[in-house]
């Protein structure tokens, strides 16, 4: 089994289609060897899957706080990180995660408009040295993303539901993301063929692992 000691992110907007590039990039990697761990955000460990449950919960639309939120993504992911993104690290393991630190600062920072640089402050104390070596932002329109969601069947939860306003706001902060902290986050149009964004995630990770 080759070490890598990597720990890589994919974000976006929902509906980008990060999670099926995820298992295929997970995929590709165990073939050429690797050990590879993939969680989801919030969640991936017990404390964080229940953490989880609260946070999209439909019934907690317009009860839930904004700061609430952001504490209890910022705890789900404490827990993930000392439970199983350190652990893995430590045995050279390659971490995949599906959404990290980036999607707070997305969602909560400039969603629900919380000031940024408190966001990053808070990210800081939740994360300590466990940063992804390189965040891929899959880029969609929101008709893309809303295209998709519409055609998966289920019942939105509290964060989907949310106005189409907000997540042009995400999706306006996420390209502001990529721009500002372009040394470790990349960004790809993400609304064509699913191969050609496969080939193109590949190869960006593909120059970390060298
Ligand atoms: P998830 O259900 O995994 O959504 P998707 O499969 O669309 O990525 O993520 C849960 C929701 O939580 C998603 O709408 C994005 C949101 N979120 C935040 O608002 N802040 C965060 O820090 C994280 C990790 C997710």
């Amino acid at each position: 089994m080759k070490t890598a000691k990597k720990f890589f992110c994919l974000e976006g907007i929902d509906g980008c289609g990060k999670s099926t590039q995820l298992k295929r990039l997970a995929e590709f990697l165990i073939g050429k060897g690797f050990d590879v761990l993939t969680i989801r955000e919030p969640g991936g460990s017990e404390i964080s899957e229940n953490i989880r449950k609260l946070l999209l919960d439909i019934r907690y639309k317009g009860v839930m706080d904004s700061r609430t939120e952001l504490l209890l993504y910022n705890a789900a992911r404490a827990q993930v990180i000392a439970e199983k993104i350190a652990p893995a690290l430590e045995q050279g393991k390659i971490v995949l995660a599906d959404r990290f630190a980036w999607s707070t600062l997305a969602y909560q920072g400039y969603g629900r408009q919380i000031d940024p640089q408190m966001v990053l402050e808070l990210s800081k104390i939740t994360c300590g040295n466990y940063n992804p070596d390189l965040t891929i932002v899959l880029d969609v329109s929101l008709e893309e993303s809303r295209r998709r969601q519409a055609g998966d069947n289920r019942v939105a939860d509290r964060l989907e539901s949310e106005a189409v306003s907000f997540f042009e706001r995400v999706r306006n902060g996420y390209l502001k993301i990529a721009n500002e902290f372009s040394d470790c986050v990349s960004l790809v149009d993400a609304n064509g063929d699913p191969d050609t964004i496969q080939d193109q995630i590949r190869q960006l990770i593909l120059q970390k692992l060298v």
